[in-house]
């Protein structure tokens, strides 16, 4: 089903397949964002159509101040450019400058039911971390994100491993959208890695995932110093104790960071001498750390060199904008006549 979706609508963009992703203006973008996703943005941009942008509207639902929200999206706009995203292979964009996508919001929300809504993982998460604070927003986040992802007609969506659920709800909203109609509008949106299995970038903290919020991430604005004292401050353990043991999951989170940032050569040389029992953790802390620093140096000076240029940055805007909103209103257009709206 899903080669047949990928080689229709193929034949149907100008060869190009559609793609959207975006990304929670909610702090720094960290080593997670980047690989989970901005590293495929910058690849899929030489070959396909991308729409790519900031989720402000995804981010109230944890309230901001005018001013950090604001903050917030200057700050992942200056890094999405800074990692390599350009306007001018990719349509950039402010969610929030394209009212169209609310409109579609509101539409879909008529077909989205409660009880899938509650079960979805995220959603339950976020019942059980922050009870005082469970707003409608959060609820329809799924519905939200299909709108953003279908007002567009997207095939592929670069996400990390965490949003495979929301993927599979836009797909099924889309889908159920066209069975209802009796059309096959809206082509059905898949998580996407070049072929490969949706990655998860681990924090630093032993469990679980790298993420703003967790207090375990290194950002890609981090300094040296930072980026040294949170590495340093990983949790490990107190060492192998046998030969050829599996290491626990604090340790293969390092090997696992190592594997992305690192020359192949230096982590099999830490995988080997932890399978030797000959490890010392603070070589191997020493060494990432290094790294990280390297891959991360570059990023961080373009970072602070474009966050100075509110003119090209206010162009940038503009533009994504129009281009977002051209796409988005002929899909709305579309869908209000699909749906029955007619004019007097
Ligand atoms: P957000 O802002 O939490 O994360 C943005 C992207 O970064 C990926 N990511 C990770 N990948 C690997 N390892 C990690 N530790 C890690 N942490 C984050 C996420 O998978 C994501 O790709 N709901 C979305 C934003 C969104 C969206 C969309 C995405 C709104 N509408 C439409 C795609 C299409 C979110 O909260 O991502």
């Amino acid at each position: 089903m899903r080669g047949f979706f990928l080689q229709k609508h193929k034949n149907t963009m100008e060869n190009k397949q559609i793609v959207v992703s975006g990304i929670r203006p909610t702090g720094n973008l960290h080593l997670g964002n980047y690989f989970g996703a901005v590293k495929n943005f910058i690849k899929m941009q030489e070959n396909e159509k991308c729409f790519f942008f900031i989720a402000d509207y995804h981010s109230l639902t944890t309230h901001p101040t005018p001013n950090d929200l604001h903050g917030n999206v200057k700050q992942v706009l200056v890094e999405y450019l800074a990692a390599g995203l350009n306007p001018e292979k990719a349509t950039i964009y402010i969610q929030s400058d394209v009212p169209e996508v609310t409109e579609l919001y509101l539409l879909l929300n008529m077909n989205a039911y409660i009880g899938e809504l509650e079960r979805t993982t995220s959603f339950k998460d976020k019942v059980r971390k922050q009870p005082e604070n469970i707003n409608a927003g959060l609820l329809t986040y799924p519905v939200l994100m299909a709108a953003d992802i279908i007002i567009h007609k997207a095939i592929k969506v670069p996400v990390g491993k965490d949003q495979e659920q929301n993927l599979e709800m836009a797909r099924k909203f889309a889908k159920r959208f066209n069975r209802m109609y009796k059309t096959d509008f809206f082509p059905e949106p898949y998580p996407y890695n070049f072929g490969d299995k949706l990655i998860k970038i681990p924090g630093l903290d032993g469990s679980g995932k790298m993420g703003k919020s967790e207090g375990n991430a290194i950002n890609l604005i981090d300094d040296e110093k930072t980026i040294h004292k949170k590495i340093m401050r990983a949790v490990t353990d107190s060492g192998p104790t046998e030969k050829n043991q599996t290491p626990p999951e604090p340790i293969q989170n390092l090997f696992t960071l190592m594997q992305v940032v690192s020359d192949k050569s230096t982590l099999d040389y830490f995988v080997d001498k932890y399978k030797n029992c000959d490890i010392r953790y603070g070589d191997l802390k020493k060494q990432l750390s290094e790294d990280v620093n390297k891959f991360v140096a570059p990023l961080r000076d373009k970072i602070n060199e474009i966050k100075k240029d509110d003119e090209y940055l206010k162009k940038v805007v503009k533009t994504g904008a129009d281009k977002a909103r051209e796409s988005a209103s002929k899909t709305i257009s579309e869908v209000r006549k699909i749906i029955g709206f007619k004019s007097f």
